[in-house]
């Protein structure tokens, strides 16, 4: 009878769990269609960076604390680096790769630019994908642009620009 040595036992087990952890998710990501397989662990902004190498989302603190991480998810907004991928099998995503480009500027980059809203620009994209969002819900005045920015946070201190920018958008 064949026994089979405890080494070879604990590999088929590593093998077996490392195999249950993949899991296959399927996105829309700015309109096109993608299929990924990652770990079940994995977070969205992970996914989003280093499998798709879409690299305008931006890893800050990665705690959820700071905004630079912001994306679109079925229109809301969502700080990628806290969201689990496999949460968003099947979401309709989108990264600043999906707003504009350099010769199409969506209204809000364009604003950015006129209003000077950005120094380094590392927390730009989520300031923007998580403007659009903001844009979307109407804010009344300037308080609830303060209000609904308030994740997003800005090193440089360019907070008066980026109310600025986007408040001329929603035509206050
Ligand atoms: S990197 Fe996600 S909130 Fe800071
Ligand atoms: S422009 Fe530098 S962190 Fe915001």
């Amino acid at each position: 009878m064949m026994v089979e040595t405890p080494t070879t036992a604990k590999g088929s087990h590593a093998d077996a769990v490392a195999t249950a952890s993949v899991v296959a998710l399927a996105f829309s990501i700015n309109g096109r269609h993608c299929a990924v397989e990652t770990v079940a662990t994995a977070m969205l902004l992970d996914v989003i960076r280093d499998q798709l190498g879409l690299t305008g989302t931006k890893k800050g603190c990665d705690l959820g604390a700071c905004g630079a991480c912001t994306v679109l998810a079925d229109g809301r907004r969502v700080k990628s680096c806290l969201a689990l991928a496999a949460s968003y099998d099947g979401a309709d995503i989108t990264t600043i790769e999906g707003i504009g480009t350099p010769d199409r500027l969506h209204p809000l980059q364009a604003a950015f630019i006129r209003h000077d809203a950005l120094q380094c620009g590392y927390c730009t994209p989520g300031q923007i994908l998580s403007g659009i969002a903001l844009l979307a819900e109407k804010p009344k005045d300037i308080a609830a642009i303060r209000e609904g920015m308030s994740g997003n946070l800005c090193r440089c201190g360019a907070y008066p620009n980026i109310v600025a920018a986007i408040a001329e958008v929603a035509g206050l």
